[in-house]
């Protein structure tokens, strides 16, 4: 019998190559007049913000250009960003840039509607005890890497100084444009931790509580395409047929994890990427297998489609086989496409386990369809960092 369940895309996604190009038009019919460009450094050497700037001048509109983004949003650069907007009348919000950049759009858009107080009551959103006085500013997300898919969530990871973590806060965009092309110049390093996030998504999607049929079909598209063309993408990022497949798996993922969700292994990558500040993807490349072999005891059917898809051989049934199975072949590909090992990014088991009590304390990890307890998360801690 097929699970009950929601199907639900949160923001329409202009998909394409050039789509970039109507990022005016769709301003407009999002009602922004002048708007906040949030962008980082590195998307002011790529050039693309000037790029997107002329195309949004071309159509009218006001542009205020902010480099200010960082790694995992902290909230003192939502507050810097905020005073801008009150200084110059600013009605919309367009993120161009990775994960990092699109969430801290989310958040501003949020926080410049709503007051910086919501940055120290995160939680209390998150758990929809509060709710939002005013509609957040409209925000359009346009992604730079393939892999985050917070363009089609309903959430911003924020790392707040107040609480001292990195936690969710719900905000959502209000269209998105995924213009494969600007993926183009993304280096190899970046382009394969970013599309193991990607498939990470994909995976803890299949095995979260509000798993469906329909996030399903989207997780396992995502897997076979990220199997099929990171490879490429990441030996010659110029490949056009491999950078447009993996922009649509990060747009597939992403709907599909915010219709499923993510659980254990993000709640363990937050962690380790609060604490050492290893790049996300590579924490969730690290942590898949790990995940994957806790994910065959609840779901050992998935378990073995998805090694299969990833090349394995799997002729058992046993849950232990399917897991040990699937998470070698992902393991092997990840090896594959140079993704380092923790050990390789110079931490310690000892490090390793200070994430322990963190995870025990983050509600994401409980979002698994499975028992989570304290030897759970200690043996997919362990097993990701055994590689
Ligand atoms: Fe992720």
């Amino acid at each position: 019998m097929l699970r009950q369940g929601v199907y639900q895309q949160i923001a329409p996604v202009l998909f394409g190559s050039k789509t970039v190009g109507q990022a005016g038009q769709k301003a407009k019919e999002a009602g922004m007049g002048n708007i906040l460009l949030v962008c980082d450094e590195g998307i002011r050497q790529t050039k693309l913000d000037a790029k997107l700037g002329r195309i949004l001048m071309d159509s009218g509109i006001g542009v205020t250009a902010w480099y200010g983004a960082q790694t995992d949003c902290p909230d003192e650069t939502v507050e810097e960003a905020v005073r801008i907007i009150d200084g110059n009348e600013i009605d919309g919000i367009i993120g161009l840039g990775g994960g990092s950049v699109l969430d801290t759009a989310k958040v501003i858009a949020a926080a410049a509607a709503n007051g910086l107080d919501i940055l120290g009551e995160v939680v209390e959103y998150l758990s929809g005890t509060k709710r939002y006085q005013h509609r957040p500013l409209p925000l359009i997300l346009i992604p730079t890497t393939a892999g985050t898919g917070s363009e089609s969530t309903f959430v911003a990871v924020v790392t707040s100084s107040r609480l001292d973590a990195k936690v969710g806060l719900p905000c959502s965009a209000d269209c998105a444009i995924v213009d494969p092309e600007l993926t183009m110049s993304v280096p190899p390093f970046v382009t394969a931790f970013t599309g193991m996030d990607a498939l990470s998504h994909a995976n803890e999607a299949l095995a979260e509580k509000k798993n469906t049929p329909h996030s399903d079909l989207l997780a396992f598209e995502t897997i076979r395409l990220v199997k099929t063309y990171l490879p490429a993408a990441v030996t010659d990022g110029s490949d056009k047929e491999a950078r447009e497949n993996l922009a649509f798996a990060s747009s597939l993922a992403g709907i599909a994890f915010n219709e499923s969700g993510v659980h254990i292994g993000h709640a363990c990558a937050h962690a380790l990427g609060h604490l050492y500040h290893v790049p996300h993807g590579i924490c969730c490349a690290v942590l898949t297998p790990a995940v994957i072999e806790l994910q065959a005891y609840a779901y050992p059917e998935k378990m073995k489609r998805l090694g299969t898809i990833m090349g394995a051989e799997i002729l058992s049934d046993s849950p232990v086989e399917i897991g040990i199975k699937a998470a070698d072949a992902v393991r092997t590909f990840s090896k594959s496409i140079g993704i380092p090992s923790l050990k390789e990014q110079g931490l310690t088991e000892e490090q390793i386990m200070k994430a322990l009590p963190v995870v025990q304390n983050d509600p994401l990890a409980y979002a698994y369809d499975g028992q989570i307890t304290e030897e759970v998360i200690r043996t997919v801690l362990q097993r990701a960092y055994q590689g």
